[in-house]
């Protein structure tokens, strides 16, 4: 078993890279789509499946973990990857990023964060150091720093002074962290879409050294126009020889222009979570599976998809399953979401491999429709 944490970089393809990251629990090929399994769990699926569409590594979440069932309870019963019976690496986000978008009352301050828990109410506080110390407990692989995120829009001087605050929090960060062999340590890249905020922040990060480069603070609301705006010149302003996370990202078309623009790993509940709203991702479109022309279809969601769900199920029996609000329709719709995505993974790690992205972008993009199908 390698006892480090590494990143090899195999090949590029314009600015799209495939490499693979090693770690103690195992190797993560890049460009890596990780699942999202925020409450100690992937929400419908069990982890051996979730293995089987593919993944190499999973999201978990120190902000709801900490508030149920806690990082203590965890660390007590042998840490997160025991406790879910998930034997391979795990990357969790820090909290400051939920604790904006969850919590109820928050207060900021440079020490860290005082919030009210959307469950039961109760107050807790996050800093950097409480935030390394939970993951620790939780036995996380990769740890992210703690960092503000602000909500967009916000001026360029409220996205300066949360930027300029995450990246002393990322050294409150890298020093409470410490060293541990095989644990690896993530800064994030804040300064919302302007180029020389992310510029700063870069260098910020740069001169602290992480093992990996998260670019922060996109997906909240700029639409995919400005994202890929920043991802033009952000991927290039991080370290070409460690791995670049752009942070809940996203639908299909989102993750294939951000690998091609440089980015290694991403992760987004969107193939769980529409799995469960009745939502499908496949190769044509979008199959919204409570639409009524689906009632009498025999036909699967995706007849060249090799989940379960397209290989032993007509679209009427999941059209009918989900109006009928059993538990088999988000088991299954999130199956074939999450093994859709990871075959655009594979499909772009082989296609870089052989040096024909562009040619396997047009073929993505060629037969999708805009709308549902
Ligand atoms: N998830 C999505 N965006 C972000 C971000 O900017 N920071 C953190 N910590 N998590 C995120
Ligand atoms: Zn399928």
């Amino acid at each position: 078993m390698a006892e480090k944490f590494a990143f090899s970089l195999k090949r590029t393809d314009g600015r799209a890279r495939t490499g693979v990251i090693s770690t103690p629990r195992g190797e993560i090929r890049t460009p890596a789509f990780m699942p999202v399994g925020t409450a100690a769990t992937v929400k419908a699926m069990m982890p051996e499946s979730v293995a089987e569409t593919g993944a190499d590594i999973l999201l978990g979440n120190t902000y709801h973990l900490m508030l149920r069932p806690t990082a203590e309870r965890i660390a007590a019963l042998g840490g997160l990857h025991r406790f879910m019976n998930w034997s391979k690496p795990i990357l969790t986000d820090s909290g400051g990023f939920q604790v904006m978008s969850l919590a109820g009352l928050r207060k900021l301050t440079e020490e860290g964060v005082t919030f009210k828990s959307h469950i039961d109410g109760s107050r807790h506080k996050l800093t950097p150091e409480r935030s390394m110390e939970i993951q620790r407990l939780l036995g996380s692989d990769i740890v992210m720093c703690f960092d503000e995120c602000p909500a967009l829009p916000a001026d360029d001087a409220e996205v300066a002074r949360a930027m300029r605050l995450s990246m002393r929090w990322a050294e409150r960060s890298k020093e409470a962290f410490g060293d541990r062999p095989g644990h690896a340590l993530f800064g994030i890249q804040q300064g919302g879409v302007t180029e020389e905020l992310r510029a700063e922040s870069a260098e910020a990060l740069q001169a602290i050294g992480f093992d990996g480069y998260a670019v922060g603070g996109l997906a909240v609301g700029e639409g995919q126009e400005a994202m890929f705006g920043v991802l033009d010149y952000a991927p290039g302003q991080l370290p070409s020889d460690k791995p670049r996370y752009l942070m809940g990202v996203g639908k299909p078309d989102d993750i294939v222009g951000a690998v091609k623009r440089g980015i290694d790993m991403m992760d987004c509940v969107l193939p769980s979570r529409s799995g469960r709203t009745g939502q499908a991702f496949t190769r044509h479109g979008v199959v919204n599976i409570k639409n009524a022309r689906h009632a009498d279809d025999p036909r699967p969601l995706d007849e060249a998809c090799r989940c379960p769900a397209c290989r032993n199920y007509s679209r009427a029996y999941l059209h009918h399953v989900f109006r009928a609000g059993e538990m088999i329709s988000g088991m299954l719709l999130t199956w074939h979401n999450l093994t859709y995505f990871q075959d655009i993974m594979q499909g772009m790690r082989d296609a870089i491999s052989e040096g024909r992205f562009d040619a396997w972008e047009r073929e993505f993009h060629a037969g999708r429709a805009e709308g549902d199908i």
